[in-house]
C-alpha cells in the first residue's frame, strides 16, 4: 500500500493496538492520541501516559513506533512524542489513600536489604517521573529516616500528619516520632494504630506509588495492612545462598497467605565486583533467587551486586548519590522497568477502574 492511500482512521487503527500501560485500555479513541501528521515518507503523533507510566515511556515510544511501521512499511521516519497526562489516582481502601500502586518490599530474614532496596526503588521510581512516596512500616527499627538523612518532626496541619519530604517525596517513618536511641515499645493494637495512622492520616497527596518497607519476618504488619487497603503485591527480596532462599519461599507464602499478590524476587547482595580488578566473585553464590523464581512461578525481577559505597554511603544518609552511579544506579532501574513493565502486563489482563484523566 502506497502511503497516500493512508486515513486518519487507519492510522488510529494502528495506535488502538497498543493499550496505556497504566489502564490496558486500547489507545484506540482515546484523547491521549494527539496531532497525528503524516506526508508520503514520515508520519509524527503525540501520546500522552499517566505519570504512572513514565518509568517506561521508551519502550513504550518504541513499541508504539515498531506497532505502526509493521502496518505502514512504508513510512522512513515513525515519530512518536510521548507528553503526559494529569492523571489522578483512585482514592483505596477504608483508609482513603489517593495512589495507583501500593508495593510492599519484604522479605522472611533480617538484614537483606529491604530497606535499601524499597528506598532505592523509591528514589529511581521518582527519578523516572513518577509520583511516588515512601512509608516505612518497620515500627520497632525504622531505618529509612537514617538511610535518606532525613530527620525532624513531622507537624499536623488541620489533623493531617505531614510527611517529611525528601525533595518532593513524601516520607513517614517511626523513626521521626520517636527519639534516635529509644526502643519503641508496643503492644499489638497499637501496631495497628500507628500503621493505620501512616495511611489514613498522613497526607500524602495524589502518588502514583507508595513504596512500603516491610520490617523483617512475621505477618503482622502484612496482615494490618491488607486489612486497610489493596496492596497491588509485594516484592521479596533475599540473597542467593539457600538458608535465605528458604526464608524468602516463606516471605512468600505469607504473603499469599494474606492474600498479596506476589510481584516478584530480588536477589540482593548478588556477587561482588572487586573494585580493584572488575573481577566477580560470588561470596553467597549466584543465581539461586532467579531459579527459586522460576520453581515458583513468579517473576524475577533482578538482582543487585555488593557493593562497597552502597553500604557505606547509604549507612551515612546517601543512598540517593550512592544511586547515580551506575554500578548500584543501573541494576535497581532495571528492577523497577521490570516491575513497572510487570504491573502493566497484569493491568492488561484485568483493567483496574480509571477515573478520567485531566488533559493538559
Ligand atoms: N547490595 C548491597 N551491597 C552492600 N551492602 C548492602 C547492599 N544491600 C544492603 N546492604 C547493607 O546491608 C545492611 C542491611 O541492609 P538493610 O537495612 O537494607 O536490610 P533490611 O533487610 O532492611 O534489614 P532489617 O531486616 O533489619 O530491616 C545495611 O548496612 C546495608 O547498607
Ligand atoms: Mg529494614
Amino acid at each position: 500500500m502506497s502511503n497516500s492511500n493512508i486515513t486518519l482512521a487507519a492510522i488510529e487503527q494502528a495506535i488502538g493496538l497498543l493499550s496505556d500501560p497504566e489502564t490496558g485500555r486500547s489507545l484506540s479513541k482515546s484523547d491521549q492520541v494527539r496531532n497525528i501528521a503524516w506526508t508520503d515518507d514520515s508520519l509524527t503523533a503525540e501520546i500522552a501516559l499517566g505519570t504512572h507510566s513514565l518509568p517506561i515511556a521508551d519502550e513504550f515510544q518504541q513499541r508504539a513506533v515498531e506497532t505502526i511501521q509493521a502496518k505502514f512499511p512504508n513510512f522512513k521516519k515513525i515519530d512518536i512524542t510521548i507528553s503526559t497526562i494529569d492523571r489522578p489516582p483512585p482514592t483505596i481502601g477504608q483508609v482513603g489513600l489517593r495512589v495507583r500502586s501500593v508495593i510492599a518490599v519484604g522479605s522472611g530474614k533480617g538484614g537483606v536489604g529491604k530497606s535499601t532496596i524499597a528506598a532505592s526503588i523509591a528514589l529511581t521510581l521518582k527519578r523516572m517521573g513518577a509520583r511516588v512516596g515512601l512509608m516505612d512500616a518497620d515500627i520497632y527499627g525504622p531505618s529509612i529516616p537514617h538511610l535518606l538523612n532525613l530527620e525532624g518532626r513531622p507537624e499536623v496541619i488541620d489533623g493531617k500528619i505531614q510527611p517529611r519530604m525528601f525533595g518532593s517525596m513524601p516520607v513517614m517513618s517511626m523513626g521521626f516520632l520517636v527519639e534516635k536511641d529509644q526502643a519503641v515499645i508496643f503492644r499489638g493494637p497499637m501496631l495497628h494504630g500507628s500503621i493505620t495512622q501512616f495511611l489514613r492520616d498522613t497526607n500524602w497527596g495524589p502518588l502514583d506509588y507508595l513504596i512500603i518497607d516491610m520490617p523483617p519476618g512475621t505477618g503482622d504488619i502484612a496482615l494490618t495492612l491488607s486489612q486497610l487497603l489493596p496492596l497491588t503485591g509485594a516484592v521479596v527480596v533475599c540473597t542467593p545462598q539457600e538458608v535465605a532462599l528458604l526464608d524468602a519461599v516463606k516471605a512468600i507464602s505469607m504473603f499469599q497467605k494474606t492474600k498479596i499478590p506476589l510481584l516478584g524476587v530480588v536477589e540482593n547482595m548478588s556477587g561482588f565486583i572487586c573494585p580493584d580488578n572488575g573481577k566477580r566473585y560470588d561470596i553467597f553464590g549466584h543465581g539461586g533467587a532467579r531459579r527459586k523464581a522460576e520453581e515458583l512461578t513468579v517473576p524475577f525481577l533482578g538482582e543487585v551486586p555488593i557493593n562497597i559505597a552502597m553500604r557505606q554511603e547509604s549507612d551515612e544518609g546517601r543512598l540517593d548519590q550512592v544511586l547515580q552511579d551506575p554500578i548500584c544506579g543501573v541494576p535497581i532501574e532495571k528492577i523497577v522497568r521490570s516491575l513497572v513493565r510487570d504491573l502493566a502486563q497484569r493491568n492488561m489482563v484485568a483493567p483496574p477502574k480509571v477515573s478520567l484523566p485531566v488533559l493538559g
